[in-house]
């Protein structure tokens, strides 16, 4: 590895599983000081065991809980180089299912977290030594352009480009030098999937043609993007929707 991180402070939600997993395993080997925060204490510290990275309990709805990492981040580390807004859950509920609370739990973690962690992360990133900077990667979805039934889910992720693009704008203005993008990822073979498709391999062909390459994307593929957009090399991208999804929301629909 090219050591693109080497020492940046980095704080990854929703890394105990997933796309968070890969995108600790590349962040750990590019030499990035990983801060892994999750609900899963057991598969974060797992994880972190066995990546170099550092465990922290968080739940991204739970404003005391970022006040707690944000207090450990000043104390052990003393700046935040990024931030990966990754954490996110489904609710699998239509519009004729759903309930407040449902829509409340949902909207609490893929869209208010990831405002709370964007707040907490400019607070950190304003007071680096050598001046105000970093990198912001709010982790959306192809659902953000195209829906599915799961209308919290869909509502929060389109929301999420817009969020982002209000904070980059914010920062730019401001002279803060933080980048702020979105990631937007299409179908992916996580464990979780893996374990989904041993107990249905019939899906298996619908999932891998909802991509024109004919294939799942790879957490190692998600996560190259978010090292980009973290590295010092997407200095001039900010507000952008970043898509890696094997070009699943540019395809016309096949005859
Ligand atoms: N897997 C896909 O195909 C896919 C596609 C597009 C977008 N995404 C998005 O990528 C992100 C990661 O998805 P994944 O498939 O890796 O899911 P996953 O379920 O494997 O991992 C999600 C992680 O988030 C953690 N988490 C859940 N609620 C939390 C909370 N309140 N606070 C802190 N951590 C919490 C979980 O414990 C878990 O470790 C999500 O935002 C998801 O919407 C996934």
């Amino acid at each position: 590895m090219s050591k693109r991180m080497q020492d940046k402070v980095t704080i990854i939600t929703g890394g105990a599983s997933g796309i968070g997993e890969g995108m600790v395993r590349r962040f750990c080997a590019e030499g990035a000081r990983v801060l892994l925060a999750d609900v899963d204490t057991a598969a974060g510290e797992a994880v972190a065991a066995a990546t170099g990275a550092h465990f922290v309990a968080l739940d991204v709805s739970d404003p005391a809980s970022w006040d707690a990492l944000a207090e450990r981040v000043r104390a052990d580390y003393g700046r935040l180089d990024a931030l990966l807004n990754n954490a996110g859950i489904v609710s699998g509920l239509d519009i004729e299912q759903v309930d407040l609370a449902a829509w409340d739990r949902l909207l609490s973690v893929n869209l208010t977290g990831v405002m709370l962690g964007c707040k907490m992360a400019i607070a950190l990133m304003r007071d680096n030594a050598r001046g105000s900077g970093g990198a912001i990667i709010n982790t959306a979805s192809t659902t953000s352009f195209l829906a599915i039934p799961d209308v919290a889910y869909t509502t929060s992720k389109a929301a999420v480009v817009g969020l982002t693009k209000s904070v980059a704008v914010h920062c730019a203005t401001q002279g803060l030098n933080i980048r702020v993008n979105s990631l937007h990822p299409g179908a992916t073979l996580t464990n979780i999937l893996r374990t989904a498709l041993a107990a249905n391999p019939e899906i298996e062909p619908n999932l891998q043609r909802m991509s024109p390459m004919g294939r799942l994307g790879t957490v190692e593929e998600v996560a190259a993007m978010a090292l980009f957009l973290a590295s010092d090399e997407a200095s001039f991208c900010t507000g952008g929707q970043y898509v890696v999804d094997g070009g699943t929301v540019v395809e016309h629909p096949r005859m």
